[in-house]
Formats: C-alpha cells, structure tokens, sequence
C-alpha cells in the first residue's frame, strides 16, 4: 500500500479555480486536491478502503484553521484516514464529522470520531436516533457527555453549518438514496459533495470525467437501482441548476469538473428512470 499511495502525487484536478499543484510530493501523500487556496483547502482520499469493500471517497476541508471530514466510512478507512488528515490538521482540532446520510461507508466509525476528537458529528435529524447504535458502551463510557450532545441534527430543509467566517451548506437530497439524505456545498470552492448522488464503478477515482458517454455504464445501474425516483432527482436537479456549482464530487468514483461536465451530469441523471418507476408486481413476489 506505502508504495502505490506514497507514489501517487497529489495534483490539481480543477485547474481553473486552483493553483496547479502537479507532481506534488508528500506531505499531500494520498490527498488528492480539489482545491487550494492559502486559506482554503479541498482534499480528496479515494485509495484507502482495501480488500472487499467498495471504492469510496473522503473528504477534507481546511478553512482558516478550521476542518470538517465528511463521508468519512467506517472502520476499514478510519486509521488510513486519520493518519492522512493528520498531515493537514490537528486530529484534536477538528470542528465536524460530517454524514451525507446512515450508510456504512459513510458513518460507520462514528465511535471512533467520538472518542478521539472532539468533532462535532453532523447528519440528518432522522438519523439522530438511530446513529448512537453504532456506539458501545465501551465508548460512551469513555465520553464526557451523552453522544447526543456531539451530535449536529440537520432539518429536513438543510441549513448552514457555521465554518469559520464561512459556511458549509447542507443541501437536501433526500431519498437520493436515503430517506435523509444531505449533500455539502462548499460556497468557497464552489464544489458540491453529492453523496452517492453521481457515483460511479471505477478503478480511476482520481481523474475527473472527460469522455461522459463513455462514464455512463460505470454510473447507470448504480443510480437505477439505488436512487429513488426520477421525480426526485429532476426536483434536486432543478435545485442544483440554481446554485452556482463549478465540481461535483460523488463519494464513490470520479468527479465532475466544470460547469460543462455538471450540466452534462444532470442532464443524464434528469432523464434516468430510476427506484420505483422501474418496479412493477415481478419485482414482488414470495420467493
Ligand atoms: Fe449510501
Ligand atoms: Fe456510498
């Protein structure tokens, strides 16, 4: 592992919004960046799950010596993680822990972030009773509050999560794929981290989509059988068109840099039927 990720140098993946860092070497290490700025950072992890779990994506922001993780999964990227981020930021300093929804790759090490931070974990007000069950009581023995008092529950409408002198802006998307579901707009970068929303298959989760004719087989049945409905995508498509997003980032596979490639994105998804529009009585039956 040290020897492919201690290779694999950092690099710009937005050139336009960022100062081209290619051939970067340690201490980025595994960070791939998204965005770079002397006061504001976007770092990418999307080589530290190993064995039979799914390729997924974590993420850092650094703003003004403030730092927020988010979908940072569970116990296989917990260590790996931990030590990356420990190149950029303080552990002990970290403001959020933030959970786009419930899903295992997401939040599952929520116990560890508990434990040895002091984060704040943030996630969806549906989830708030349900996420101590990944606590045991080894753990919240060992806290000095109730998990509940670390634990940031989003409304349903979203909201801005105070950052700094910025926000981080938790937008709804949900059943895109869970009943409470957030994405995280950076409205400094002006990337918006979707979640499993846009995620694709794929060997390369570095490198943006160029050819998106050819990114479609990686991404389709992924979003058929995983996002709700085509309703409820054209209402968050309708949203995001609004919004002044120049990347978006999935939490599994390869970004969309550009406004060109956002569009691109959205225009695809906007025309998939997906969830229940595809089920029909053969779907449900006693096997
Ligand atoms: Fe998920
Ligand atoms: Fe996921």
């Amino acid at each position: 592992m040290a020897g492919m990720t201690a290779k694999r140098h950092a690099r710009t993946i937005f050139a336009g919004l960022t100062t081209p860092l290619m051939n970067h070497s340690p201490p980025f290490g595994a960070a791939h960046v998204l965005y770079d700025s002397p006061d504001h950072k976007c770092l990418s992890f999307s080589s530290l799950v190993k064995g039979d779990g799914v390729q997924a994506n974590q993420f850092l922001i650094i703003h003004k010596g403030h730092a927020a993780v988010i979908d940072p999964g569970g116990d296989l990227t917990y260590t790996p993680l931990t030590i990356e981020i420990s190149r950029h930021v303080n552990l002990k300093h970290l403001d959020y822990v933030i959970a786009s929804h419930q899903d295992p790759d997401i939040i599952a090490s929520m116990p560890r972030w508990l434990m040895h931070t002091s984060a704040t974990i943030v996630a969806s007000r549906l989830w708030a009773r349900f996420l101590p069950h990944l606590a045991s009581s080894f753990v919240t023995d060992r806290l000095a509050g109730d998990v509940s008092e670390r634990l940031m529950e989003l409304p349903d409408k979203g909201s801005n999560i105070p950052f700094g002198d910025t926000v981080i802006k938790a937008v709804p998307a949900h059943f895109l794929h869970s009943v409470g579901n957030f994405q995280f707009y950076d409205p400094v970068s002006r990337i918006l981290f979707t979640g499993d929303m846009g995620a694709s298959m794929t060997d390369d989760a570095d490198s943006p989509v160029t050819d998106f004719d050819a990114h479609i087989p990686t991404m389709r049945g992924f979003h058929q059988r995983y996002m709700c409905s085509q309703r409820v995508i054209r209402l968050w498509a309708g949203m995001v068109r609004e919004m002044d997003v120049q990347m978006i980032v999935p939490q599994h596979g390869r970004p969309f840099a550009g406004k060109a490639m956002v569009n691109c994105f959205l225009d695809w998804v906007c025309e998939l039927e997906c969830g229940i529009d595809l089920l029909t009585p053969l779907d449900y039956r006693c096997p």
